[in-house]
């Protein structure tokens, strides 16, 4: 017997000091959540877990200047993640965060401990910022200069964002504690170095061996390796994060970026924990035929096809990543989404004005996938005009409003009678196909696309077919042709189920006297009529009425 196939699901852990911005559904946590709702679709057992990024300097800033603990900006935060996740229907089995997922700093210090044991952590004593008035260190984002490479201002301790390189702290021009604005001095302190040179080969050969990925990922991760991977320092002189597991470095933690993907595995521990299955979740990270699949933004590949898989190698119990589908960033006009500057709708505020599935379909038919794509009102009314409104909701209405008055509600009798019948089962089969092979690639707006050709089509053969005139010459056809449609419908609501969750079950409901659940649904949809003759179809309930521009979207 073959083993049912099994697929954990990540999506990049956000930041404990953002509001989620369209971007970042648009990138990771949309496209996550229609992937797993497919594959659920299709029967397939999933897990799918997410939750906040809580340790690291932002939270310990934002904390400062608002005289808070990181404790409560992180709740606060995760609070604000979880509704908004929530009512865009983003389904998480599980969404922890790691400063308070039972067992996540353990798990972290035995990562560390593991990989020092095999001597693949080394200490060296390195120079860095320390702010006097402070009185303490300044790693990463408490620091702030000038470039060292391209002189954009802003520039961070070790990493420039706006040129993308990394550099010494010492390299940095004009230093100053982000904090108190004061000069920072140069003081020694000793710190630990995750060996990646060693993993190198490994690496080669993993990312070599790894098929079906998006090519951006992987010639990026395979262009990183091949350059040659210096040691990167994976300990802090901070106190908030994971304490680091060694007497003398106590009060040092862990590198935000070391504790987080470790994140990955000590939720899904929780989450199998308070489904009061203690063990449950060792099978989804030792068993090999596990899929595991992350979804991240382009500036997370480095992290999750380089960085993590070494850690996974060097720890050696679980297994690496299947694939990392990573997206390019939707903007809104152009720029990047900030919330600070301003730029752009968070998606609470979306949200206020309009369904989930509205926001869910523009946001999948401009999904970032192969290049940076833009938010622009203008678009998102008409995508939801043109094709919402027009094509899904029109054929839907008109069929079901047809059907209602002239067949009293009921699935009319002989669809294989219908001249229609062979076009309109390869059309279903076909956009059935494509869907599927799309999605299974994690090609969403293709996949998307294939319904609404899908949709567009049945329009076609409605008025191909003249159901108001076939109605008063031959009413035996006409109820043909109509519950050959039907079927079209039915198969729509069927397809969209992954992208709109609730729309589709408004579709669905129609059919939900006369049609079979979806798993079984899916797999018969255009190999043969689905739908039970003369079953009863409920009143329809989806209608998308058009939108118009308002004056502060223009
Ligand atoms: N917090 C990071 C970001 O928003 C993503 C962390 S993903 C994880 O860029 F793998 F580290 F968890
Ligand atoms: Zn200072």
């Amino acid at each position: 017997m073959t083993k049912p196939r099994r697929v954990l699901i990540t999506a990049a852990l956000p930041y404990a000091n953002n509001h989620p911005h369209l971007g970042h559904v648009a990138g990771v946590y949309l496209p996550a959540d229609t992937y797993n709702r497919y594959l659920r679709l299709k029967g397939v057992e999933t897990v799918f877990i997410c939750g906040s990024d809580d340790h690291g300097v932002p939270v310990t800033i934002s904390a400062q200047n608002e005289n808070s603990t990181p404790e409560e900006v992180v709740s606060r935060y995760r609070g604000i993640q979880e509704k908004v996740f929530g009512s865009l229907g983003i389904s998480f089995d599980h969404y922890s965060g790691t400063s308070t997922c039972e067992g996540h700093a353990e798990l972290s210090q035995e990562f560390f401990s593991k990989i020092l044991e095999r001597g693949d952590i080394e200490e060296k004593v390195t120079q860095q910022f320390f702010c006097d008035p402070c009185q303490r260190f300044l790693p990463d984002r408490y620091v702030e200069g000038t470039c060292p490479h391209c002189g954009a201002e802003g520039a961070r301790g070790d990493q420039c964002d706006a040129c993308g390189k990394s550099y010494e702290q010492e390299e940095l021009k004009d230093p100053e504690c982000a904090v108190c604005k004061g000069t920072p001095q140069i003081v020694p302190t000793r710190h630990w170095f995750f060996r990646l040179d060693r993993y190198e080969e490994r690496l080669e050969e993993w990312l070599k061996s790894c098929e079906g990925w998006r090519d951006n990922v992987r010639n990026f991760a395979r262009g990183i390796v091949r350059e040659g991977l210096p040691a990167r320092s994976i300990t802090r002189d901070l106190e908030w994060g994971v304490p680091v597991p060694l007497e003398e470095a106590k009060d040092k933690v862990l590198y935000v970026w070391f504790d987080a993907p470790i994140g990955y595995i000590s939720f899904t521990r929780e989450h199998f924990v308070n489904q009061g299955n203690p063990d449950g979740w060792k099978d989804w990270w030792v068993d090999p035929d596990v899929e595991l699949v992350h979804f991240l933004g382009k500036d997370n590949i480095i992290f999750h096809a380089v960085i993590w898989p070494a850690m996974l190698m060097g720890q050696g119990e679980y297994h690496l990543p299947t694939s990392i589908p990573a997206n390019e960033y939707l903007n809104f006009r152009g720029e990047k989404f900030s919330k600070s500057r301003g730029v752009g709708v968070t998606a609470e505020e979306i949200l206020e004005r309009f369904d989930a599935d509205r926001v869910r379909y523009y946001l999948t038919a401009v999904a970032p996938e192969g290049k940076d794509t833009s938010f622009t009102w203008e678009d998102f009314i008409q995508h939801n005009n043109d094709e919402l409104s027009d094509v899904v909701g029109n054929f839907a209405h008109r069929m079901l409003t047809f059907t209602a008055k002239n067949f009293d509600s009921r699935v009319p009798m002989n669809a294989a009678d219908s001249q229609l019948r062979e076009e309109i089962l390869s059309v279903i089969r076909e956009a059935r196909e494509k869907w599927d092979d799309s999605l299974g690639r994690q090609k969403f707006r293709d996949a998307l696309d294939r319904v609404l050709t899908l949709a567009r089509h049945g329009n076609r053969l409605f008025d191909q077919a003249e159901p108001w005139k076939s109605r008063k010459e031959d009413l035996d056809r006409c109820g043909a042709d109509l519950a050959a449609l039907l079927e079209v419908v039915h198969a729509i609501g069927v397809l969209l189920s992954p992208f709109l969750p609730s729309t589709s079950e408004k579709m669905l409901s129609a059919f939900s006297l006369c049609a079979p659940e979806p798993p079984e649904a899916l797999k018969s949809l255009g190999e043969c009529e689905v739908l039970t003759a003369g079953g009863e179809l409920s009143p329809p309930g989806i209608v998308y009425p058009r939108l118009e521009l308002e004056e502060d979207q223009a």
